[in-house]
């Protein structure tokens, strides 16, 4: 079967099938009517650890502002605590974005999972950030607490005017071993994967059958989350390097003269176009519905990463029938960069900014919103 005709079959039998589409579109391209019949907007706003730009990552008031906002999803990094509850943190170490050292100076440098629920929710999640960015701390950040995943889907709940889905990472799976198995209990038991009936407007995506998006880098959890959930969509991220694709260099940060690490990451490709659709054909087969590839911001930082948003990248993702969004971009030019070359979502640390771009503006800013939750 030619691409042309594989991609014409595919948008007829989406159209054909989209009785439970939500109406919050009306498809213009192949790729709008694919995210359509997921119920996942297009292009999709996802607002990566919360309205993190704003607000110490991962906290209240980066959910509730990215909530308010308006973005179609809180994103999270899924971790276990050593009592089994499931809470959201990016870094296995707590001693970035906690004040671990303070309160627990021997065992600082454990891993988070290492601690109790009871003991992570002693630190405070919310002080390093006040020092990180003095232009944009606020008193009110000061011992803000890491957050369980159920406290987050009452945040998702908690706005009757936006109910953002949730797009949640399994982290470091190997770590936890049946964290998909947690996942699918809480989300089940907070009735997240129950059937899904009747339409839901834009802001309401928390509300229809793709209120939920599973992401991992990991192959394995892939599997053991289509296993476990195999009616919600899943999302596989792209890396090249360890856990990842093998690029088509083997040269060390160290020696590359790279001046850092984004402009190392930059030089990085995967081996070949084989090494890439064959990670593409490992989601299809496993039951991704698209791919989250990361990107080479324009200004560097440290979430730049390798450049696999390229056309042909994602033109082999969408001949797939998969589709593609991009991680973490923050600014106008990276946007219209990303949107060029044809993703169909993009998460963000800005959620504000993004919601702009997309011309779908918040009705009040970040500061009133912020204010409005008691930050
Ligand atoms: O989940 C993908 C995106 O969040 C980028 O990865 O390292 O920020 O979790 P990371
Ligand atoms: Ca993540």
């Amino acid at each position: 079967m030619s691409d042309t005709f594989g991609k014409s079959a595919l948008l007829l039998s989406l159209i054909l099938g989209m009785g439970q589409a939500q109406a919050n579109s009306v498809p213009s391209s192949t790729e709008a009517a694919l995210a359509n019949a997921h119920g996942i907007p297009y292009p999709a706003v996802i607002a990566h650890r919360g309205a993190s730009f704003d607000a110490p990552e991962s906290t209240a008031p980066a959910y509730t502002l990215a909530r308010d906002l308006g973005a179609d999803y809180l994103e999270m990094d899924l971790q276990r605590s050593k009592d089994g509850v499931l809470f959201a943190l990016h870094d296995n170490s707590l001693l970035r974005t906690t004040d671990v050292a303070k309160k627990f100076p021997e065992r600082k440098d454990s891993p988070a999972s290492a601690f109790t629920l009871a003991e992570l929710k002693t630190l405070d999640a919310g002080s390093w950030f006040n020092q990180a960015y003095p232009d944009r701390a606020r008193a009110s950040y000061v011992g803000l607490p890491i957050l369980t995943l159920d406290e987050i889907i009452d945040i998702a709940q908690g706005n009757p005017e936006h109910t953002p889905g949730l797009y949640i990472e399994t982290k470091q799976p190997k770590l936890f071993p049946g964290i998909e198995h947690d996942l699918h209990h809480t989300l089940s038991k907070r009735g997240w994967l129950a059937p899904v009936t009747g339409t839901t407007t834009g802001s309401q995506v928390g509300l229809g059958k793709g209120r939920i998006i599973l992401q991992t880098f990991d192959k394995n959890s892939l599997e053991l989350l289509q296993k476990e959930m195999p009616d919600t969509p899943k999302i596989l991220l792209l890396w090249v390097g360890e856990g990842g694709m093998t690029p088509d260099t083997s040269v060390s940060f160290a020696d590359s003269g790279a001046k850092d690490k984004a402009a190392y990451y930059a030089k990085q490709q995967p081996k070949d176009q084989t090494e890439f659709t064959q990670w593409l054909d490992f989601a299809k087969a496993n039951g991704a519905i698209g791919t989250g590839p990361s990107a080479a911001l324009t200004h560097g930082g440290d979430q730049s990463y390798f450049d696999l948003i390229q056309p042909w990248m994602n033109k082999a993702t969408h001949d797939r029938g998969l589709l593609v969004h991009v991680y973490t971009l923050d600014a106008p030019v990276d946007f219209k960069k990303a949107m060029d070359a044809g993703v169909d979502g993009i998460f963000t640390n800005r959620a504000s900014e993004l919601l702009k771009y997309y011309q779908r503006p918040a009705p009040h800013s970040v500061n009133q919103l912020l204010e409005n939750n008691g930050f």
